[in-house]
């Protein structure tokens, strides 16, 4: 038996997490982690929160440019028709237990629509199947945990509207499709995190992409990533007013636990998309009356920021984003339902970009165990 050490060759380099390591060159998505800016496709996040829409930024993620007036309405209409799920997947999610993670309900049912789709289309016209079709299952699914039908997609909506129309079968107010078509556009690309990557890995041994995209739902799941805008509104909830936030964040911090919705392996300082939030978290709180939500949100940034920004950690975008979710409708636990909803346009760009020039991802790890040991057969054994 060799002693493990001998076994480590000295040239292997550990990086946990992978930090540090680039896997691909891109052109989508660039991020200033110390100067907190963010970038698609070379446009600054903050321009595009502005003056575009979800669907432009999608077809500028996917296709590399800006449309045209003439290109963006033909891509609009595209989009707005893909909008139906079949009707196998309402029936799946009016029998499933309506207590299921709407997270595991996402990916299951975008597994129904990998295992249907039998075209021949290419990856830009299942990205766009995918991106129009995920608002549906996600508002169905939510109206029928409340004990409400469906609301059948309307393609007059932009993506935004239509969104917030079949989750509340209302037309929203001006102020709601703006923050939504915003939170949208926030969440659709990030580089290489956690989510995308697993996208990569799956397409990179030439799968899919509807397989590609339920890796990416799978690890978005998780409270270190897509779950951390759910953990952070509970937070705001259970702090209950801004009078307990000093006593509840210090006595968090103490303890070692971290606050959700601050700090991230890129950004040091604040990250873009949680200013962008944070005043239309102000907005849409002023108008749809949950304000003491917002005045704790802002006071726990503000001792946070006080007591962690020399370490560089500073709210994140999930800090604001489920205020802002909540405030629109939806319920905590589907916060990351609409995040996937929004990243799967990155996902799929990214998982395109990576097959013009695929390489099979393969890494390795190093063994630290035994080797050579003698086989002990079960009767033998203490
Ligand atoms: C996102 C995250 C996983 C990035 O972590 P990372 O780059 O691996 O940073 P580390 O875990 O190495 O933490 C570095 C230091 O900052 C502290 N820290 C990091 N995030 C913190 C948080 N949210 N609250 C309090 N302290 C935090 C760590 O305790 C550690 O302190 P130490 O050096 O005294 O031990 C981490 O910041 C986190 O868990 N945040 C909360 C979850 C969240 O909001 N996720 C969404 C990301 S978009």
């Amino acid at each position: 038996m060799l002693p493990s050490r001998d076994y480590v060759r000295v040239l292997d380099v550990l990086r946990k997490g992978l930090e540090d390591i680039a896997v691909k060159e891109t052109s989508i998505t660039y991020i200033d982690g110390k100067m907190g800016r963010l970038f698609y496709r070379g446009y600054s996040i903050f321009d595009l929160a502005e003056l575009s829409s979800f669907e432009e930024v999608s077809f500028l993620l996917w296709k590399n440019k800006l449309p045209n007036i003439r290109e963006l309405e033909t891509f609009k209409k595209t989009m707005a028709e893909q909008r139906e799920v079949p009707g196998q997947i309402l029936e799946y999610l009016a029998k499933i237990d309506p207590s299921s993670n709407p997270m595991d309900v996402l990916r299951t049912t975008v597994s129904m629509m990998g295992t249907a789709d039998r075209s021949d289309s290419d990856n830009f016209e299942k990205s766009i199947r995918l991106t129009s079709k995920i608002p549906t299952i996600i508002t169905s699914f939510h109206r029928i945990r409340a004990g409400l039908s469906p609301v059948q997609p309307d393609s007059s909506l932009t993506h935004a509207s239509n969104f917030l129309y079949m989750l509340t079968g209302q037309k929203p107010s001006e102020v709601e499709e703006k923050t939504m078509d915003v939170v949208l556009i926030l969440h659709a690309d990030h580089e290489m995190n956690a989510s995308t990557f697993a996208c990569l890995v799956i397409a990179s041994t030439l799968s899919d992409i509807y397989s590609s995209v339920i890796g990416g739902i799978s690890a978005l799941k998780g409270p270190l990533h897509g779950a951390a805008n759910s953990e952070a509104l509970k937070m705001f909830l259970e702090i209950g007013s801004p009078d307990n936030v000093e006593e509840y964040v210090y006595k968090r911090l103490s303890r070692k636990e971290r606050l959700m919705g601050f700090g991230h392996r890129i950004y040091k300082t604040y990250d873009p998309r949680a200013l962008i939030l944070r005043s239309y978290a102000d907005k849409i709180t002023s108008v749809k009356g949950n304000r003491n939500l917002y005045e704790i949100a802002r006071k726990i940034e503000e001792i946070a920021v006080r007591s962690l920004g020399q370490k560089g950690i500073y709210p994140n975008v999930d800090f604001y984003s489920g205020l802002v979710f909540y405030s629109l409708g939806f319920s905590p636990e589907f916060f990351p339902t609409v995040f996937a909803s929004s990243r799967v346009v990155g996902w799929t760009a990214q998982v395109m970009e990576y097959l013009n020039d695929n390489r099979l991802i393969r890494p390795k790890a190093i063994y630290v165990g035994d080797i050579e040991k003698s086989y002990v057969p079960i009767e033998d054994r203490s």
